[in-house]
């Protein structure tokens, strides 16, 4: 069904179906495990994901630790279904919790399984949801990415806020890479128990993979008379880092025809000073005469991790 869905913060109202209770065990289970008999190949996409270790992540265990009620935490990383009570904030389930936010948490309502088509299958009740085939939706993700508590920042509502959704982004758009296959197949012989969808793959892609750390920047450096301007522009959906324990740094260095290094400058953002959605943020340095060309070394700080270099561009002062 076609419904209106207006959800500018969390807590606000569900326009749409009313999906008050909680799931009557059409499938009932929180464990992934009993999804991936006939959907193995989006189970091991999902299992290698920051959601399936949401609970268990060390780092989120360090996190609870002297906390008076930690299981205020738990809603977002190891919820009942959310869609169940859609436009509230995620409540946390009675068992389990080291499943994570599992594929029940994000497809599971009332009356079964909710999905971008509505493949009538004897597996389970499916329906096409307003959550997977409005056009560009957020809402899924934002039930969980809206707030700023702990460490989380509110990347739903940058989103919002720079008006993306207008350009045609969104959350999937970006973190999860299209893809055409057949989406379930006969746990017995392996063969696709239905035709090839146009669907969308599980290995939800983050800032660890490098390639995607660089897509979030635009870099251009130029010589500007007496000085080096470096032109940041974010890429992203949101404020980049999108996590307080988080953050990106750039250093800039300037190299001599015979390659030594003459300069070295460094900018970095974090959760203080991030960069925001849609901006350009520009740098001046002072430039050396020698200088001939500038190389851009970007790396992603996570926590006490050591620093992970994602990207390495060179641009050449040609122009002088
Ligand atoms: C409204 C949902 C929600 C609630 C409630 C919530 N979190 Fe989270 N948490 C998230 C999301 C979303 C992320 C991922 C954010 C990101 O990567 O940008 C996250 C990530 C984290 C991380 C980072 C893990 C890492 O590996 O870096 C920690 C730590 C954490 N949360 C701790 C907490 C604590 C402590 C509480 C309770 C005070 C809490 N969370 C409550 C949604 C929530
Ligand atoms: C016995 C096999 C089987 C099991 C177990 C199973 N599914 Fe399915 N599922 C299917 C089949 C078959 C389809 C339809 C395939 C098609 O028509 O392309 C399907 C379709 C779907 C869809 C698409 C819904 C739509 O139409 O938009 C989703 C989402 C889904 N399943 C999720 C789940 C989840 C979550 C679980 C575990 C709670 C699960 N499935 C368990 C066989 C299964
Ligand atoms: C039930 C709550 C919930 C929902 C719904 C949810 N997320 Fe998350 N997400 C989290 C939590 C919690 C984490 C962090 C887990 C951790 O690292 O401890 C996370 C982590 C992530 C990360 C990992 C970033 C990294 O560091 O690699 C990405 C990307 C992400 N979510 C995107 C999405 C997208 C896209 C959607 C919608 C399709 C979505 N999330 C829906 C709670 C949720
Ligand atoms: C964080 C939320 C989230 C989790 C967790 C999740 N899914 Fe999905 N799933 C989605 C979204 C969003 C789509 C729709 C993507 C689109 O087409 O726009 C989707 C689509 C699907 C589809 C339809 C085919 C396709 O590729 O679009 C199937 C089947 C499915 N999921 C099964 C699963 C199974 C099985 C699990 C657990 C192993 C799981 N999902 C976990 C969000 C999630
Ligand atoms: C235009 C592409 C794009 C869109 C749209 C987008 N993201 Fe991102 N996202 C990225 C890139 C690139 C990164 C890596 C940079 C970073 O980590 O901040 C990222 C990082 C993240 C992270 C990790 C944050 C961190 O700093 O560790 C989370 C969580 C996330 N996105 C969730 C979302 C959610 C939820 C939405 C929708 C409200 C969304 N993204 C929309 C491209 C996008």
């Amino acid at each position: 069904m076609r419904a209106a869905v207006i959800l500018p913060l969390l807590g606000a109202l569900w326009v749409g179906p009313r999906l008050e209770e909680e799931p009557t065990a059409a499938v009932g289970k929180a464990a992934a495990e009993s999804c991936a008999d006939c959907h193995a190949v989006i189970h091991d996409e999902w299992r290698g994901t920051r959601h399936a270790s949401a609970f268990t992540d060390p780092v989120y265990q360090s996190a609870l630790r002297g906390l008076e009620a930690p299981e205020r935490c738990h809603g977002c990383h190891a919820p009942v279904p959310v869609l169940a009570r859609f436009g509230r904030p995620p409540r946390v389930r009675s068992e389990d919790l080291h499943h994570g936010i599992t594929c029940a948490s994000c497809h599971e309502t009332r009356r079964g399984i909710a999905g971008p088509f509505g493949a009538a299958t004897p597996a389970h009740a499916s329906e096409a949801h307003p959550a997977f085939t409005e056009k560009g939706s957020v809402h899924l993700c934002s039930s969980c990415h809206d707030l700023r508590i702990g460490p989380v920042l509110p990347l739903g509502r940058d989103f919002r806020d720079a008006e993306l959704a207008e350009r045609g982004k969104s959350c999937v758009g970006c973190h999860m890479p299209s893809v055409r296959r057949s989406i379930a197949a006969d746990p017995r012989t392996g063969a696709p128990t239905g035709p090839e969808r146009r669907g969308r793959s599980h290995a939800l892609r983050g800032p660890s993979e490098p390639e995607f750390a660089a897509s979030a920047f635009k870099l251009v450096a130029r010589p500007d008379g007496d000085r080096v301007e470096l032109a940041v522009g974010n890429r992203a959906g949101h404020r980049v880092p999108g996590l307080e324990t988080r953050s990106f740094r750039f250093e800039i260095v300037q190299r001599s025809s015979d390659g030594a290094e003459i300069a070295r400058d460094a900018v970095t953002f974090d959760a203080e000073n991030p960069l925001r959605a849609a901006e350009t943020r520009k740098f001046r340095f002072p430039k050396s005469s020698r200088a001939v060309r500038v190389e851009i070394v970007g790396s992603h700080v996570h926590g006490n991790a050591a620093p992970m270099i994602f990207q390495r561009v060179e641009q050449a002062f040609d122009d002088r």
